[in-house]
């Protein structure tokens, strides 16, 4: 296999949860300017990705064809753009023959397909699973990868097969991420009989796949709604706080070219994002679980630990927590123990400056739907 570099969650933005199909060169571009002009690309921000219906059809030859009218200027000139800013070029297709918006898929056409992104300059491809009747599809995801890696360029392969198949049991070594859910939706609490997922059902889910996520193969909750409008602010802050905890690929999902303030200030958060670019590349683990609030805590090189209490309803929660308990983490990973030394300062990373030490309890109300995310180190004394 070719060397792929994702030692840690890839970063970036991707159309479909804003755009769906509405997608063309035009806005790409424009998405690939705010990127960098926003500061996200400093932030550690790296591929744009087109979702579903950029592909219009095949030609003679049986080659994937593009839109002409939403991408005048072909593939390749829009991968040259996006290189030419620094960023990487990210696509979509369907291990199906046909893609979730009835587009051309690529069963039958993997290798075909494969050599065509290497030529365009792709370096990520989100490889779906809509029209899968009759295929396997651990089988289905290892022939695309074996044709991404016969064209000799380097390119992640973002699984997503919504976790039906237990991608996190067979997905490492095919893709570098997988989907875990059905699409996200941009609300905290819903759930829709045939697919969609909000952010907190998300998150549950997330809880017993710890052990599946580690360098170069990320559960995968799905793409960022941050920004979109159908969450207020606190769920918003404790949707990305919790991916940054979940150790999980971060693809902003709204338009970029008209953030606000409060969205930039998510997005943007580097104390948060660091929470992704830590060696150990730990998920968190869920330390406790209420009807209020769980608490969920990531293992980070330096005997640094991260802590999200977050209030899983609309009431504000009251917590106690003394820092000098023990936590035990779960099974997977043997019975590992946790014991913070007083001396340890807690930086919280929201506010972005030291609130105390471990020595006393701390007590906090938890607004609604808000998430303290706190950052716990003492170099010497664990
Ligand atoms: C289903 C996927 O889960 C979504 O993220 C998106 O890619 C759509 N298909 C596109 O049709």
């Amino acid at each position: 296999p070719l060397d792929i570099d994702v030692k840690q969650p890839p970063m970036g933005w991707n159309s479909w949860n804003r755009f769906g199909c509405d997608v063309s060169e035009q806005m790409i571009r424009e998405m690939a300017d705010a990127m960098v002009e926003s500061g996200m690309q400093d932030a550690g921000y790296e591929y744009i990705v087109i979702d579903d219906c950029w592909q219009i059809g095949r030609d003679d030859q049986g080659n994937i064809v593009c839109d002409p009218e939403r991408f005048p200027s072909g593939m390749k000139a829009l991968g040259d753009y996006i290189h030419a800013k620094g960023l990487k070029f990210g696509i979509y297709s369907c291990a199906g023959a046909k893609t979730c918006a009835n587009r051309p898929g690529s069963r039958g056409y993997q290798f075909q397909d494969a050599k065509k992104y290497a030529e365009w300059g792709v370096d990520f491809l989100k490889y779906d699973w809509c029209a899968n009747k009759g295929q396997n599809a651990q089988a289905a995801y290892l022939t695309m990868r074996d044709a991404l890696d016969a064209t000799g360029r380097p390119m992640v392969l973002s699984i997503c097969e919504w976790g039906y198949s237990e991608p996190w049991k067979w997905g490492k070594g095919i893709g570098q991420l997988w989907r875990v859910t059905n699409d996200i939706q941009d609300c905290w609490d819903c759930e829709f009989e045939w697919e969609g997922v909000g952010v907190i059902n998300i998150i549950d889910q997330m809880a017993d796949l710890r052990a599946y996520s580690q360098e170069g193969a990320y559960n995968d909750p799905d793409m960022l709604e941050v920004g979109n409008g159908g969450m207020n602010h606190e769920q918003y802050k404790s949707h990305f706080a919790m991916w940054c905890m979940l150790n999980a690929p971060l693809f902003a999902g709204n338009d970029l070219r008209s953030m606000d303030k409060k969205t930039q200030e998510i997005l943007l958060n580097k104390e948060l994002i660091a929470l992704t670019k830590d060696d150990n590349n730990q998920q968190a683990f869920r330390a406790i679980h209420s009807q209020q609030y769980d608490l969920w805590v990531k293992s980070m090189t330096d005997h640094q630990y991260a802590f999200a209490f977050m209030n899983r309803t609309a009431e504000a929660v009251d917590i106690h927590y003394d820092w000098q308990k023990y936590i035990i983490a779960d099974k997977a990973f043997g019975w590992h123990q946790v014991k913070i030394k007083p001396t340890a300062k807690i930086r919280d990373l929201w506010l972005h400056k030291t609130v105390g030490s471990c020595n006393e309890p701390m007590d906090y109300q938890l607004k609604p739907f808000e998430t303290l995310v706190v950052l716990v180190s003492d170099e010497e004394s664990f």
